[in-house]
Parts: structure tokens; sequence; C-alpha cells
């Protein structure tokens, strides 16, 4: 196997070895306010109540969840992201967010791509890699507020790069007008990072070569694709979903927050992340800890260890909130799996590609039905498997038909 690809065949297993300890039970719902700042500015401490100054939140009804959720989290430990609290709460606040802020005060911008092996036609080992990767972009066009979002799908290839045409062939006609496929040029990205950045810094002259020299020298796909987020989210500000993730309802309502996802026992996950806007806080000071960490190949060491280490940040400093964990069951409802609906059924972590029963099916396309009035979920993220078969009677093939559905699509 390809030793890019080898590494988001650990994430996997290492995730889904993770939750499996974590399935039996509910999870805490856990929304932390996190602190400003690059790590040599945190200073202080968290004041006695130990709430934190949600200077980033615009919206009054995603503020006034923070204090019950605060003080849940209160005293903010790594053992409190571990406990088992209520999922009830966490279904209670998809609920609640689901009319907030329907629209948005600015176009909005939804991101996700692929950085294919250098010189490759496909990914090796992938099965119908094209087909579960046209998923999100469905997902994203039956659930959004196409009005005011659009979606980004960035590659390091060329659009007349045959898997990109085999994945948006069917949707470009119809839909051409709400997605754009933008080539990823990494040394490009960088020099538009450093020329935002580098006015707040006095720590290094040569910015871009520091920053070009941490991404090139990465063999990881992992530590590569979490930078790539990061340039992006920090450039453009939007959304970051992994391409292994569907979209369930409208991001409008936490479109413009800065937030990362959450995993049980495994921390902030950067499958799906936001910035509210272009060089926010949060992003800022991801880039400052990315600036700090120099080279560095450990793996995770720019996504989950860095959004980790800026978690555990808060506990020694002035609590200026740059950014939320969400609660599991926002997207990683495999962490969470009692905060559904009576009619939904949340699979394990490999079930997504695999035939089920009939009535577990339903119960499973209910979970990410975009006509749903009720939502569980903002989104569901299906952990890699991409070397599955997408089999008859499985949530994806259930998913991929709904689509074509609600979007009047044909496939071949
Ligand atoms: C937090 O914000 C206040 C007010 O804007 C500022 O004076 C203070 O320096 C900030 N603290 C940190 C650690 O950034
Ligand atoms: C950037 O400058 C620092 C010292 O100012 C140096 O140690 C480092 O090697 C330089 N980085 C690159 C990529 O040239
Ligand atoms: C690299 O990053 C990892 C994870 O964040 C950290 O534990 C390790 O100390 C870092 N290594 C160096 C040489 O800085
Ligand atoms: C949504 O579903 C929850 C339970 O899943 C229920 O408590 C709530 O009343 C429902 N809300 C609406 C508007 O149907
Ligand atoms: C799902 O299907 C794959 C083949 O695509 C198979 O290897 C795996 O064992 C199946 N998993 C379950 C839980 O049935």
């Amino acid at each position: 196997m390809d030793p890019t690809l080898g590494t988001r065949t650990l994430l996997c297993l290492s995730l889904a070895s993770l939750l499996h300890l974590a399935w039996a039970t509910c999870e805490a719902s856990n929304l932390l306010q996190l602190p400003l700042g690059t790590l040599g500015a945190l200073e202080g401490g968290r004041d006695s109540h130990g709430k934190a100054d949600a200077i980033s939140l615009s919206s009054p009804e995603f503020s006034a969840l923070l204090p019950k959720l605060d003080a849940k989290m209160e005293p903010l430990t790594v053992s409190n992201l571990k406990g088992d609290l209520d999922c009830t709460m966490c279904l209670q606040m998809v609920h609640a967010f689901r009319n907030t802020r329907p629209t948005l005060k600015h176009p909005g911008v939804i991101h996700t791509g692929i950085l294919l092996p250098e010189g490759a036609g496909n990914f090796d080992g992938w099965v119908e890699s094209a087909r579960k990767l046209r998923l999100l972009p469905m997902s994203f066009l039956a659930s959004q507020d196409l009005q005011n979002v659009k979606l980004y799908f960035w590659a390091n290839v060329e659009q007349t790069h045959p898997l990109i045409q085999e994945i948006f062939a069917p949707l470009l006609e119809q839909y051409g007008k709400y997605i754009e496929i933008k080539r990823f040029d990494a040394a490009a990205e960088i020099k538009k990072v450093c020329s935002h950045y580098e006015s707040n810094t006095q720590s290094f002259s040569n910015l871009t070569e520091e920053l070009v020299k941490i991404y090139e020298s990465q063999e990881l796909v992992d530590s590569q694709s979490d930078l790539m987020r990061l340039f992006l989210l920090y450039n453009y500000g939007g959304a970051w979903m992994d391409s292994d993730t569907l979209l369930v309802q409208s991001l409008s309502p936490l479109l413009e927050e800065d937030w990362a996802a959450y995993i049980k026992r495994f921390g902030p996950n950067p499958c799906a992340l936001s910035s509210s806007k272009p060089q926010s806080k949060f992003t800022t000071a991801w880039l400052g800890y990315i600036f700090q960490l120099g080279v560095n190949m450990t793996w995770a060491a720019y996504g989950p260890h860095s959004l980790d280490t800026m978690v555990h940040e808060i506990q020694h400093s002035v609590a200026n909130s740059t950014f939320q964990v969400l609660p599991g069951c926002f997207f990683e409802g495999v962490s969470n799996k009692g905060a559904r609906a009576a009619d939904e059924e949340i699979p394990r972590g490999r079930q997504f590609f695999n035939s089920t029963s009939l009535e577990s099916l339903i119960r499973r396309r209910n979970y990410i039905d975009p006509r749903s009035r009720n939502h569980s979920t903002f989104g569901y993220h299906w952990h890699n498997q991409w070397w599955n078969k997408v089999e008859d009677s499985s949530m994806a093939n259930a998913a991929e038909k709904l689509y074509c559905e609600l979007l009047n699509i044909k496939l071949k």
C-alpha cells in the first residue's frame, strides 16, 4: 500500500479502536471555550467562574447556551472530556441551533478536498473512490442554503483529472454554480497566509520559507492535509469538512463561528472545523502554534495534537476564547449514540458501506435525511473505509439514492 495512504488507514483504525471503548455509553455535552493567542502569549488564569469571554460569538442564541455547558465542564480538565454525561442535552443543543441565525451575514463557504499521491490517477487500494467522494458534494447540495453558501472542492490536480471529472460530471450541469473546483497550490496558499500573518510577529523574518519547509518535509498525507485546511480556513474563512463526511442540515447557524468537532477520548478532531472569517483568532492562534512547533514529523502533530494542546492551554490562561469544541453528536454521532430520535440509528464506525436489514437501513437513512424536520446532527463522519465496497443495502447506497432523488440526478 502506498505509504501516504497507510497513514489514513492508521487514523481510521486508531479512531475506531478508541471509539469502540466509548460506544457503549453516551458522552458529555462538551462545548469548550478556548483561549486566544499563541502559546507564548498565554498567561494568567481563568476567572473564578471559569467562564470565558465569548468574543468571537455573534449569535445570542449560541452565547446563551454557553454558561450551561461551561458549568458542565467546570473545572475543565482532560478527565472531563472523557466523562459520561448527558446525550439528551447534546440532542437538545442540535435542536436549539436549528433555527438560530438561518441566514449568514456574509456569503459562506464550505471547503473540502483531496491530496492525491504525486502523479497518481487514483488512490491505491481505494474502492469506488469517485462514488464515495461524490457523497459529500451531493449532501452539500441537498442540505445547505445554496443561495448563501458555496462548496469549494480543493485538489492537488487539475479539474480535467479523470477522478475529478468522474466525481463531478453528474453534478455540474445542474449544480455547477454552487460548487467551485479549485486547484490546491500549497506554495501560493502559504504565500497568502504569510502576507497577512507577517505583520503580527517578530520571531521570523522568513515565515514563508519556514511554512513551505514545514509543509514540504511532511511525509504523511494526514499532516499535509491538516496544514492544507489550516491554510484554507486562514485565507478564506468558512468550514472545512473531511471528504468522508456527509452534511445533514444547514451549517448556517454554526458557519460564522470558530469551532472544531470533537470525539470522545480523542479530543478535538479536524474532520470538521470552522473559522468565522479569514484570519480569525482561532486560525491565527493555530498558525502561531505551528510556527512554534516547526518541522515535526510526528503523526497528527499539526492537527489533533496541536488542537488538543490548545485545549489544554485554557487551563493556564486568561480565557479569551478563540474557538469552541463542539459536542460529539454535532458531527461524530458514533461517539454519542444516544443523541438521536427514536426512528433513527447511528451505525457503528465501520458499517457505512456494509449491508444491513431493511429496518435498520431506514433508521440509518432517517439519521442523515436532509428533509427531516428535527435533525439530531449537523453532519455524519463515516471514517475512511475507502477500501470497502459499497454494498447494495448499505447506508452509503441509501444516502446516494436519496440524494439522487432529492437533486433529480441520474448516475450511470
Ligand atoms: C484578553 O483580552 C483582553 C481585552 O481585549 C486583553 O487586554 C488581554 O491582553 C487578552 N489576554 C490574552 C491572554 O490575550
Ligand atoms: C529562517 O530563519 C531562521 C533564523 O532567522 C533560520 O534558523 C531558518 O533556517 C530559516 N528558515 C528557512 C527555511 O530558511
Ligand atoms: C513533535 O510533536 C509532538 C506532538 O505534538 C510532540 O510530542 C513532540 O515533542 C514534537 N517533537 C519535537 C522534536 O518538537
Ligand atoms: C425533536 O425531537 C425531540 C426528540 O428527539 C423532541 O424532544 C422534540 O420535541 C422534537 N421537536 C420538534 C419540533 O419536533
Ligand atoms: C463490511 O464489509 C467489508 C467488505 O467490504 C468486510 O470486510 C467487513 O468485514 C464488513 N464489516 C462488517 C461489520 O460486517
